[in-house]
């Protein structure tokens, strides 16, 4: 059964606000992209890497990242959409190696503290279940609001936030995703496409530091935690 690793990358950054897409931001004199690339690039259990960045960002994204920091496991480099679910569709679409049975796990590339343990942790579950989601249970209170008004406060012990990598059989994501893009639907993430299909989607525990580098301050606690692992 071969792994593959499917990474978003086509994004926009709006909420970054750095000018640029945020996936080139650098960290230690490396964009955020080639730190997440290295952490699939050296875990045993990932056979093929695929890539999605912005169209007119291929070449770059191919030369100043893929070849210069030597990632041989990236198996190609693919256009991205408008919206992530579009992104990750044509990524799936681009895995045309991979049989129903294989797995994929997919990660957003500016999620650069993931650890080879949760690649490996993931994989085992989707293999064993069918489909995965990393998270880590909620540390605040959640409200539910409308117009400015709670109406609900549902249980903390319930809520877990969503990670990646979310990972699955090759054949249900896909088919997952085939009935989105027929229906028109348009979720936040791959799991929410598993889950309507009617399939148990199952937890593994991420880590606190598994951050989505989204808006500015996460760039310091990025920082921070780069720091902290080499003393
Ligand atoms: N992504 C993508 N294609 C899109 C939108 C997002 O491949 N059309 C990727 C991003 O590059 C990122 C991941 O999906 O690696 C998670 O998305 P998000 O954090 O929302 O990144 P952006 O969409 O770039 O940021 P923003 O929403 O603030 O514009
Ligand atoms: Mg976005």
């Amino acid at each position: 059964k071969k792994i593959y690793a499917l990474i978003p990358a086509a994004g926009m950054g709006k909420r970054m606000g750095a000018g640029h897409n945020k996936q080139y931001l650098q960290l230690e004199g490396r964009p955020i992209l080639a730190h997440t690339l290295k952490v699939f690039q050296e875990a045993p259990c990932i056979d093929g890497i695929y890539l999605v960045s912005p169209e007119a960002e291929i070449p770059f994204c191919q030369k100043d990242v893929v070849e210069r920091y030597g990632f041989s496991k990236v198996r190609a480099v693919v256009p991205g959409g408008a919206e992530r679910q579009h992104s990750v569709y044509n990524g799936l679409c681009a895995i045309e190696e991979a049989g129903p049975d294989d797995l994929v796990l997919i990660h957003d590339g500016v999620r650069p503290f993931v650890t080879g343990a949760i690649l490996e942790a993931a994989a085992q579950a989707a293999d064993r279940f069918g489909g995965c989601v990393v998270a880590v249970p909620v540390k605040d209170t959640v409200k539910v609001a409308r117009d400015g008004i709670v109406t609900a406060t549902p249980p903390r012990e319930e809520l877990w936030l969503a990670q990646t990598p979310q990972a699955f059989r090759y054949g249900m994501i896909r088919a997952a995703h085939d009935a989105a893009a027929a229906q028109g639907f348009l979720g936040t993430d791959d799991a929410s496409l598993f889950e309507r299909q009617g399939w148990p989607l199952h937890l593994v525990a991420g880590d606190y530091r598994n951050i989505k580098i989204t808006t500015p301050e996460d760039m310091i606690l990025a920082q921070a935690f780069l720091d902290h692992a080499q003393h």
